[in-house]
């Protein structure tokens, strides 16, 4: 018998003001894009930025439905409409916000398993990392600097 023990390290940003410029902008279109979030149901709204290596933004932000598991979360509105916009492009960063309509989001939003195994697939086909912030309404900012971090022991192409 041998064990394993996977460990990650992760950045914490105390307030917006700590990042690099170019996330603080970054951030900014994330915040503006959950003005965009269809939230009746959740009354959660999540707001994506992308950045890709030729410096254009792709935004996201959820989009329930009255038939609750045919919406989707705001990473994959975004990170599908990089796969179908600009295939050839890699991607650099992504920004993730979220606030609520009922109360105050005030700790890091990390993306959800399925947000995470879609945006793997991303990284496996560039075949360079995906470094991630992603924060609340206000307060902390967390940076992972890869989806391998976030979702450790991941199924991949290579698997098939
Ligand atoms: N949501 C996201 O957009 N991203 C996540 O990673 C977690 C959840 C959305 C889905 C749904 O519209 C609402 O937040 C509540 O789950």
């Amino acid at each position: 018998m041998k064990e394993l023990t996977i460990s990650a390290t992760f950045r914490i940003y105390e307030q917006l003001s700590e990042l690099p410029s170019a996330v603080f902008s970054l951030m900014e279109f994330a915040i503006s894009a959950r003005n965009n979030a269809y939230a009746p149901y959740s009354k959660f709204n999540v707001g994506v930025a992308i950045l890709l290596d030729n410096g254009k933004v792709v935004i996201g932000s959820n989009q329930e439905n009255a038939v609750y598991p045919s919406g989707l979360c705001a990473e994959r509105v975004a990170i599908f409409q990089v796969g179908a916009l600009y295939p050839d492009r890699k991607i650099k960063t992504m920004a993730i916000t979220a606030t609520s309509q009922n109360h105050k989001v005030v700790e890091p939003i990390p993306p959800c398993g399925a947000c995470r195994q879609s945006i793997l697939e991303y990284e496996t086909r560039q075949d360079e990392p995906i470094e991630m912030y992603f924060m609340g309404e206000e307060g902390a900012i967390m940076k992972s600097g890869s989806l391998s971090d976030l979702l450790p022991l991941m199924f991949k192409k290579s698997h098939l």
